[in-house]
């Protein structure tokens, strides 16, 4: 909407100049009227297109759509910040256009230019300009407290729960390994690419990644935080509201770096209690000979190299753990939702989907790759 005024501004003064030195109209400029009388129906709009704007704000990746206290401090900040900076730019040039509006009245009387001191004028312009630096700098100490206040809210879920629920997510190129830490190893879930949490709960999540700098952003849990070689990064969350949110990389990590996405779920400490200890459970036994052939393909191709499956002698840790792939709500990082075709299609040739990630080919016959299917499918 300012773009347009501007525009409309910046055309009507060209028309004004133009019509002085020449005397008539280009065409374009004799369509000017018309253009006008639309001004006051696009203002009608201008409601809608407000909601509209708004409504763009909510969703399963929108740090404007808060599911628990950090996020909500975020997007708190961020609001105040947009109100004070759009107030800051609509005086700007309110104050822009007055004066424009003032320099052309008084160039009309042309011997008003000569120079001539206007009596008190040089008192008048350092008053404003102290004004001037005042309310900025007063401005800029509100937003410097209000960012410090928000940081401080941000630590102080870290400090609030001394045993929180900890995650262990690697970053890789491009999945994301997630690991749920308990002093006994036979308690802890290895998974890939969606994390399940139970609502109302501190979660510490301790980041670290294997080859780049990677950074894991869930926009309606929290603000970003990066993944470092060398080093375990901390963050926390509390999701106050279940739902399913998409987390994304947010640090440009190599070719498929849109492709490195994440999925939440927050559940019900009952729902999370029934997912865990369903994957803490070893993968189950083929129940029939289809089941067995997709097995036995699995464990003579390539598969077995870099995928995990508990209870199998598949233990590779190149790629995602596929124990309980069944049970997932996407593959290959996002990027697919997790249907038999999708499945069918990543297998066969993940480089056509998600190029340059480290699955080859794998050019199976019908029989074996339906058999390999209906075997993966079976891992819930
Ligand atoms: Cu990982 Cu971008």
């Amino acid at each position: 909407m300012f773009t347009d005024s501007w525009n409309l501004m910046n055309t009507s003064l060209k028309k004004s100049q133009w019509t002085t030195a020449h005397g008539r109209l280009p065409s374009a400029f004799r369509l000017l009227p018309s253009a006008l009388c639309l001004v006051p129906s696009a203002f009608r709009l201008l409601p809608s297109a407000f909601c509209l704007l708004l409504s763009g704000c909510a969703g399963v990746q929108s740090s404007l759509d808060p599911a628990g206290p950090q996020a909500d401090h975020i997007a708190r900040i961020w609001w105040l910040m947009l109100f004070i900076l759009s107030a800051i730019f609509v005086i700007v040039m309110a104050l822009l256009a007055l004066a424009t509006w003032r320099r052309r009245a008084s160039a009309d009387n042309e011997t008003e230019l000569i120079l001539k001191p206007e009596a008190g004028g040089e008192s008048r312009m350092s008053t404003l300009v102290t004004t001037g630096v005042v309310i900025t700098v007063f401005v800029l100490f509100i937003l410097l407290i209000s960012s410090f206040l928000t940081g401080r809210s941000l630590h102080s879920l870290a400090a609030s729960n001394p045993q929180p629920l900890t995650i262990d997510i690697t970053g890789q190129q491009w999945w994301w390994q997630v690991k749920y830490e308990n002093d006994m190893p036979s308690q802890m879930v290895t998974t890939a690419n969606e994390i399940h949490i139970p609502v109302g709960r501190i979660v510490q999540f301790k980041l670290k990644s294997n080859d780049v700098i990677h950074s894991f952003w869930v926009p309606n849990l929290h603000g970003k935080t990066d993944l470092i070689p060398g080093h375990v990064a901390a963050t926390w969350i509390r999701a106050d509201r279940p739902g399913i949110y998409r987390g994304q990389c947010a640090e440009f990590c190599g070719h498929q770096h849109a492709h490195m996405a994440f999925t939440v779920v927050v559940e019900t400490e009952e729902q999370f209690k029934h997912w865990y200890d369903a994957q803490l459970l070893a993968a189950a036994q083929p129940a029939n000979t289809q089941l067995a052939r997709g097995q036995q393909v699995f464990m003579t191709s390539t598969c077995i190299m870099c995928h995990r499956i508990q209870g199998t002698d598949a233990g590779g840790a190149v790629g995602p753990d596929l124990t309980h792939v069944a049970s997932r709500l996407t593959i290959a990082a996002g990027t697919l939702a997790n249907t038999r075709d999708n499945l069918a299609n990543w297998i066969l040739d993940s480089q056509a989907i998600k190029p340059g990630n480290r699955m080859p080919p794998n050019p199976l016959n019908t029989e074996d790759l339906s058999a390999l299917l209906d075997y993966l499918q079976s891992l819930k």
